[in-house]
C-alpha cells in the first residue's frame, strides 16, 4: 500500500489535477464499458497528454507493481477496458489530434485517443477516406479500434482495422517506447511487431499514436434494400452483387425480420420499405469512381435481382439522405439498450460459416427460447461470417449471462464458428475462448504475454488468465 500511495503521490505531481482523478472525482464512464459489467473502482483515473507521461506512467507503476487497464472511448462490449479494482485507469482521452496528413503517401498519423469520427471528417477535408465505420463512431477512439481490431461495417471491402494500420508507437508495460510510425505499405524488414499489439486489447502495450492508410474518396455511392424470402436468397444475392459489382461493393449488412420489427417498430426508425411476408432485409451499399457509368451499374444489378424474383421488395437510394436513412435501420442495433426498445440485453458477436448462419440463427433462437425464456433478435456483417444476437430475458436483471452464453456457443463450437469475430473477449468470453483457439495457441499467447509483462501488470486478466 506504501508503495502504491508513493506511486499515485509521484503520478499526482507528473499528471496534475487534471491528470490525475481519484476518489469522488472518478469519472463514471471510465469505470466500466458498454457491456453492462457492474463499475470498478480503479484506485485513480490517469489522464496523460503526451506519450512522455504514459512512459512515466508506466515506468511508475511498474516500479511499484500497480495494475494498469488502458482505455479509448469505453465503448467496447466485453469488458477489455474495464479496470481492476485497486490498479490504475490509463485513460488516453486527452491524447487527442491528428499530427500529420500526407495526402501523397495517403496516410494520417493519430493520437490514440482521438475518436474515430475526428479521423473520418479530417480524411474527408482533403478529399481522402478512412473507411473503417462502426455504431460507435462518435464515441469510440481510434486507439480503441487497434487494440480491438474492431471490424464493423466495410470489412468486406477495405479488411479488418488491422489491414489499415501501417504504423503504430506503443509503451511496454516496464515504460520501453517503440515508435513505429512507419508509413510504408511493403516493410519486411524482420518481425511486424506492431501486429502484437493489435487486437491484443491493451494487455502487451499501450498504443499511443497511429499512421493509418487512407483511401481515395468514393467518386459516388449507392445503397439499396433489398426484402427478400429466404436465407437461400440472401446467399444467392451475396453471390450475383459480389460477381456484378467486384471491388465496388463496400458493404453487405443483413437484418433478419425479427431484428427489422425490433428496429424499425420499437426504436421508431423509419422501414423505408415494408418487409411484408419477407424473411431478411439487406442493405447493399457501392462505393463507385463515377455516378453515371456506377450508378447505373448499381441500378441494373438492382433490376435485375427484382426481375429474376430474388427481391420481394427493394428501394434504391436517391440521395445521400436516402442512404443515411438505410444506415439507420442497422444503427438501430445501438438505440435496443433504451428501456423503451429492449432495455438490458446480452450482445453476441460471433463468427460463423456464412452458408449456415440461418441454420444457427434458428438453432439458437429456439434454444434460447425453449431452455431460458429469451427472446433474440439477428443481425449482422454476413458478408464478413459475422453475426451478432441480441439476446434478453424479459424483466430479469442482471441478464442470465453465463446460461445465454453457453447455448450460444456451444452451438458455435459445434458449427466451428469464433466466440468473437470483432468485438475481442475482454473478460466476458475468457470462458469461452478454447472453443474457438487449441491449447497449443493459448499457451503461446500466455507466453508472449509473460515475455511482454512479466509482472502481469498491464490490463491483466483479461483474455485468459
Ligand atoms: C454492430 C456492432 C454491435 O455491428 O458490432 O452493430
Ligand atoms: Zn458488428
Amino acid at each position: 500500500m506504501l508503495q502504491t500511495n508513493d506511486c499515485l503521490s509521484e503520478l499526482r505531481d507528473l499528471l496534475g489535477p487534471a491528470g490525475c482523478m481519484e476518489g469522488e472525482d472518478l469519472p463514471f464512464r471510465n469505470r466500466t464499458d458498454w457491456s453492462f459489467l457492474p463499475p470498478t473502482t480503479p484506485l485513480a483515473v490517469l489522464r496523460p497528454t503526451t506519450t512522455e507521461e504514459v512512459v512515466q506512467i508506466m515506468r511508475q507503476c511498474h516500479a511499484n507493481q500497480v495494475t494498469v487497464t488502458p482505455q479509448g472511448g469505453m465503448t467496447g462490449l466485453c469488458g477489455g477496458a474495464r479496470p481492476t479494482d485497486g490498479g490504475v485507469a490509463l485513460s488516453l482521452e486527452r491524447l487527442t489530434g491528428i499530427e500529420e496528413l500526407d495526402p501523397v503517401g495517403m496516410t494520417m498519423t493519430v493520437r490514440a485517443g482521438t475518436p474515430l469520427e475526428t479521423v473520418q471528417k479530417a480524411a474527408a477535408e482533403v478529399g481522402l477516406f478512412f473507411p473503417l465505420d462502426l455504431g460507435a463512431r462518435g464515441s469510440c477512439a481510434i486507439g480503441g479500434n487497434l487494440s480491438t481490431n474492431a471490424g464493423g461495417n466495410r470489412v468486406i471491402r477495405y479488411g479488418m482495422t488491422r489491414d489499415l494500420v501501417l504504423g503504430i508507437e506503443a509503451v511496454l508495460p516496464d515504460g520501453t517506447l517503440l515508435t513505429m510510425l512507419n508509413k510504408m505499405i511493403k516493410n519486411n524488414a524482420g518481425y511486424d511487431l506492431k501486429q502484437l499489439f493489435l487486437g491484443s486489447e491493451g494487455t502487451l502495450g499501450v498504443i499511443t499514436r497511429v499512421v493509418l492508410r487512407l483511401f481515395p474518396e468514393p467518386g459516388c455511392s449507392s445503397a439499396a434494400l433489398c426484402i427478400v424470402p429466404d436465407y437461400e436468397t440472401v446467399l444467392s444475392v451475396l453471390a450475383i452483387t459480389r460477381k456484378r459489382l467486384g471491388p465496388l461493393l463496400s458493404a453487405f449488412e443483413v437484418m433478419w425480420a425479427d431484428y427489422w420489427h425490433q428496429a424499425t417498430d420499437r426504436a421508431g426508425v423509419r422501414a423505408p420499405v415494408g418487409m411484408g411476408d419477407g424473411s431478411h432485409a439487406i442493405l447493399i451499399e457501392m462505393q463507385g469512381l463515377d455516378a453515371e457509368i456506377d450508378g447505373a451499374r448499381f441500378d441494373a444489378l438492382l433490376e435485375y435481382l427484382l426481375e429474376e424474383g430474388h427481391v420481394l421488395d427493394g428501394a434504391v437510394a436517391q440521395s445521400l439522405g436516402d442512404i443515411a436513412a438505410f444506415w439507420a435501420t442497422r444503427d438501430a442495433a445501438a438505440e435496443f439498450a433504451n428501456p423503451a426498445v429492449i432495455g438490458p440485453h446480452i450482445s453476441f458477436d460471433i463468427g460463423l460459416p456464412v452458408a449456415r448462419m440461418d441454420e444457427f440463427a434458428q438453432e439458437a433462437k429456439a434454444k434460447l427460447l425453449d431452455q431460458l425464456s429469451f427472446h433474440s433478435v439477428f443481425y449482422g456483417h454476413v458478408g464478413d461470417g459475422n453475426l451478432h444476437v441480441v439476446a434478453w430475458k424479459p424483466n430479469a436483471d442482471p441478464q442470465p449471462l453465463d446460461e445465454a452464453s453457453r447455448i450460444v456457443y456451444g452451438i458455435v463450437g459445434a458449427m466451428h464458428g469464433t466466440v468473437s469475430a470483432e468485438h475481442g473477449i475482454g473478460t466476458l468470453k475468457k470462458p469461452y475462448l478454447p472453443l474457438s483457439r487449441s491449447p497449443a495457441e493459448i499457451a503461446l499467447m500466455r507466453q508472449l504475454k509473460q515475455a511482454l509483462d512479466p509482472k502481469g501488470l498491464l490490463n491483466p486478466a483479461k483474455i485468459f488468465d
